[in-house]
C-alpha cells in the first residue's frame, strides 16, 4: 500500500472480502497483459498495479506478452496489436468509437476467461481502465461484462481559483493551493495523485489559476479578491513552471489552461493599450501564444473574466465582448487552442440577472469557432438555487459551456454537508425550449467541440483534499456528470459511496440518504426554500464571507419590505423561450422553489397548499434545522462502520453545521418577522430567547 499524508478519496481500492467475487476477479485480473506504448498507458499500468493490488489483496503480474499457463487475464491494448482484443471486438466497433470512448468486454479466448479494455486511443484505454476498476470497487460482476462507453461532452474542465503567488484559493475551503509556484518546476507527487483523481472521472482540462488575475483597484472592484498576481504566469520566466505541471496532467489525458488578464499586453508586455482592434495588441497576443506553445505543445487555451468585478476588458476601449474574445481566439487558433470567455459580466445595471443576456445574446454568431462562452448555471452567482441562465438556448450559433461551482461558496463552505449533484442535475435537465420542447441545457452542451462543462474546483492542501470529507462527492459527481449529464444523481452517489466507504449496505444506504438530504436542508435554512437570493453575509473584510446569515445586507436581491418579499423579475422571465417565460412570469405557474426569485408577493399571499408565504418561510427554516439534526444522527449511527478518523471528522462537521443552521434559522425567522409582523402559527416566532 502506498503511504501518503493525504487521502486516496474514491481511489481507495479496498480488498474484496467476498470469496466468490474475489476468486472471479483473481481469475481474470491477476495477470495483466497491457500495452506500454504511450504515456497514458504507463499511467493505466500504474493504476492497475495500485488498484488491482488493493482489490485482489496481492500484486498483479504485468506481462509484455499474453500469459500462457493461466486460467484468464486482463488485456489492455489496441485491437491491431492483440489477438485477444481482436477476438472480442470488431474493427468497425473501434472505427465507430469516439476518440475518448472505450470498450470493456469479457471474452473466452483460447479456453481462458479474459477481459479486454480497448479503444481507438491511449486516452480511451485509460478511461476504460478506470471504469473497470470502478466496477470492481463496487463489486460488480466481471463474467459477462460488455461496456461500450463514450463521453457525451467534449470539454470537461476544472477551473482553479488559485492565486499563484500567495497560494491562497479564492472561495477555497480546503487550505492553501496545492500548486507550489515557488518550487515549480519541481514536481510534487500530489500533482500526480490529483491528476489521477481527475482522470478517473474523465476530466480533460484544468485551468491552473484564478479568473481574478489581478488585484482590482477600480470602482466596482470586488474587494473580497485578495492580492493576486495570476497574470504573471504569462511571463516567459514562469512558462517552464506551467510546462512542468502540464507534463503531469498530459499523461492523464488532461490539457492545461491559464486564466489570463485582458490587459496582459500592458501588464506583462510593454504596450500602453489592450484595445482588441489595435494591430500591436493582436501581434502581442499572437507572439505570446507562440511562446506559450513553445513550452506547452498541447496547451489548452485561455480563460478570461473581462469587464467584471474590476477586471479589465474590451469595454475599456468601447469594444464588445465578441471583439474582445476573438482577439485571443485568433492568437490561439494556429495552435488549436481555445478561449473560454466568461459571461459573468455585470456592473452598474438595475438588475444583474438580465445583464448577461443583454450583453451576449446580441453577439450570437459573432464569436470565432474556437471561442466558448462560459455561462454560470444561474444569473446571479452560484446561489443555493437559481433558475437557469437565460443565455442557455439563446445563443444557437455560439459554443457554450456551463460553469458550475464545485466549491461551496454559498452552501456552507467547508463546514456544511451540501451535495451539489442534484442541484446540477436540475440545471442540466431544465428544458430551455430553445428548439421546441425537449431541449434541456445538457443537450446544448453535448457532443460538439467547444461545448461542455467547467467546474470551479474545491481542492486544496488539506489532507482530505476538500475540507469537508463528504465534499469529495462533489468533485467526483462533477466529473461523472460532465462526462455524462444524463447520469442520474442516485447512480453517481452510489458509485462514490461504494468506492469511498466500501460496500456495507447499511453504510451505502445511510451515506447516500445523507447526501441526498443535504441540499434541501441547506435550501431550507438559508433561503426558506422559496427562491430568495443573497441572504448571506457579504462584507468583504471577514473570512466568513458568504457563510453567515445577513439578510439585511443586500435587500435588493430578495426584496424584503413591510409589504412583502421577493423581487419582480418579469424582465428576466421575458428572456426565456415560451412556455418557460410565461411559466416564470405567472405567480400561479411559477414553481414554489423559484417563486420569490421571480415575484414580489405579500407576506400573507397564499401558496397552493393554503400556507402563507411567511408561514412557509418559517416552517422551512425550522425544518432545515431538523433535517441537519437527522443527518447528524444518521451519521452518528455509523460509528462502528466507518473508520474512526473519517467518522470523527464528519461527526464534528455535523455538530458545527447543526449549531450554524440554528443560527441561520433564528436570524432568518427574526428578519422575516421584523418585516412581516406576522407571528408563526405554531408560536415559534417571535422567539423570546
Ligand atoms: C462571485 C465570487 C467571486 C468570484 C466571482 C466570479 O462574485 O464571490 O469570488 O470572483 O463570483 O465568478 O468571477
Amino acid at each position: 500500500m502506498r503511504v501518503t499524508d493525504y487521502d486516496d478519496c474514491w481511489l481507495q481500492y479496498d480488498a474484496v472480502e467476498d470469496p466468490a467475487i474475489r476468486s472471479s476477479y483473481r481469475t481474470r485480473c491477476t495477470h495483466v497483459f497491457a500495452s506500454t506504448e504511450g504515456p497514458e498507458l504507463g499511467v493505466a499500468r500504474d493504476e492497475l498495479r495500485t488498484g488491482l493490488g488493493g482489490l485482489l489483496g496481492r500484486d498483479p503480474h504485468l506481462w509484455m506478452h499474453p500469459p500462457r499457463s493461466v486460467d484468464g487475464f486482463l488485456a489492455v491494448g489496441r485491437r491491431e496489436r492483440m489477438a485477444v482484443v481482436r477476438a472480442a471486438v470488431d474493427a468497425e466497433e473501434i472505427d465507430a468509437l469516439h476518440e475518448e470512448g472505450y470498450i470493456v468486454r469479457s471474452v473466452e479466448w483460447e479456453g481462458k476467461d479474459c477481459i479486454v479494455v480497448t479503444a481507438a486511443t491511449d486516452k480511451g484505454m485509460l478511461y476504460g481502465v478506470y471504469h473497470l476498476l470502478r466496477r470492481m470497487a463496487a463489486r460488480r460482476p466481471l463474467a459477462d461484462v460488455d461496456i461500450v462507453e463514450e463521453p457525451k461532452t467534449e470539454e470537461r474542465l476544472v477551473n482553479h481559483w488559485d492565486n499563484p503567488f500567495r497560494a491562497s484559493v479564492e472561495r477555497g475551503y480546503a487550505g492553501t493551493s496545492i500548486f507550489d509556484w515557488e518550487q515549480l518546476p519541481d514536481l510534487r507527487e500530489r500533482y500526480r495523485d490529483y491528476a489521477r483523481l481527475l482522470a478517473s472521472v474523465g476530466i480533460n482540462g484544468i485551468v491552473l489559476n484564478n479568473v481574478n488575475t489581478q488585484k482590482p483597484d477600480r470602482p466596482g472592484a470586488n474587494p473580497a479578491v485578495a492580492e493576486m498576481e495570476g497574470w504573471q504566469l504569462l511571463r516567459e520566466r514562469n512558462l517552464p513552471k506551467v510546462a512542468a505541471i502540464a507534463s503531469v496532467f498530459r499523461r492523464h489525458g488532461i490539457r492545461t489552461y491559464l486564466s489570463v488578464n485582458y490587459a496582459a499586453p500592458i501588464l506583462a508586455g510593454d504596450l500602453d493599450t489592450a484595445d482588441p482592434l489595435d494591430d500591436d495588441v493582436a501581434r502581442w497576443w499572437a507572439e505570446k501564444a507562440d511562446e506559450v506553445y513553445d513550452h506547452v505543445s498541447d496547451f489548452g487555451g485561455f480563460l478570461v473574466k473581462a469587464d467584471s468585478e474590476g477586471q479589465p476588458g474590451p469595454y475599456d476601449y468601447d469594444r464588445n465582448h465578441a471583439e474582445g474574445a476573438n482577439l485571443l481566439g485568433r492568437a490561439l487558433e494556429p495552435h488549436g487552442g481555445r478561449v473560454y470567455w466568461r459571461a459573468f459580466v455585470y456592473a452598474s445595471h438595475k438588475d444583474r440577472s438580465v445583464q448577461a443576456y443583454d450583453t451576449f445574446e446580441p453577439l450570437d454568431g459573432e464569436f470565432l469557432d474556437n471561442v466558448t462562452v462560459q455561462i454560470k448555471n444561474g444569473p446571479i452567482d452560484f446561489q443555493p438555487r437559481e433558475p437557469i441562465s437565460s443565455l442557455f438556448g439563446s445563443m444557437p450559433e455560439t459554443s457554450v459551456a456551463c460553469e458550475l461551482q464545485i466549491t461551496q461558496e454559498y452552501t456552507g463552505q467547508g463546514v456544511h454537508a451540501c451535495y451539489h449533484v442534484p442541484l446540477w442535475k436540475e440545471t442540466l435537465d431544465t428544458d430551455t425550449y430553445a428548439d421546441g420542447e425537449g431541449t434541456p441545457v445538457k443537450d446544448l452542451l453535448s457532443r460538439r467541440e467547444g461545448r461542455g462543462l467547467a467546474g470551479v474546483g474545491n481542492v486544496g492542501e488539506d489532507p482530505n483534499w476538500t475540507g469537508h470529507y463528504l465534499a469529495q462527492s462533489n468533485l467526483y459527481g462533477y466529473g461523472r456528470l460532465a462526462w455524462n449529464p444524463d447520469l442520474d444523481a442516485e447512480t453517481i452517489t452510489d458509485e462514490w459511496v461504494r468506492q469511498t466507504f466500501g460496500n456495507d449496505p447499511d453504510v451505502v444506504e445511510a451515506v447516500s440518504d445523507i447526501l441526498h438530504d443535504s441540499w434541501p436542508a441547506v435550501l431550507d435554512y438559508t433561503t426558506g426554500h422559496l427562491g430568495l437570493m443573497h441572504m448571506m453575509y457579504n462584507q468583504d473584510d471577514v473570512l466568513e464571507n458568504h457563510y453567515n446569515p445577513s439578510p439585511g445586507e443586500w435587500p435588493g436581491y430578495h426584496g424584503a419590505s413591510e409589504d412583502g418579499i421577493g423581487v419582480d423579475r418579469s424582465e428576466y422571465a421575458e428572456q426565456f423561450h415560451s412556455p418557460l417565460s410565461e411559466r416564470y412570469a405567472s405567480v400561479e405557474d411559477c414553481p414554489d422553489e423559484l417563486l420569490l426569485f421571480f415575484h414580489h408577493l405579500p407576506w400573507d399571499h397564499e401558496l397552493d397548499d393554503g400556507t402563507t408565504v411567511v408561514q412557509r418561510l418559517y416552517d422551512n427554516c425550522f425544518e432545515g434545522v431538523e433535517e441537519v439534526r437527522s443527518m447528524r444522527d444518521r451519521w452518528a449511527e455509523l460509528d462502528d462502520r466507518v473508520d474512526t478518523a473519517r467518522h470523527r471528522h464528519v461527526a464534528e462537521r455535523f455538530d458545527e453545521q447543526l449549531a450554524h443552521a440554528k443560527h441561520w434559522r433564528d436570524t432568518m425567522v427574526a428578519y422575516f418577522y421584523d418585516h412581516a409582523g406576522i407571528p408563526d402559527a405554531h408560536g415559534r416566532v417571535p422567539r423570546d430567547d
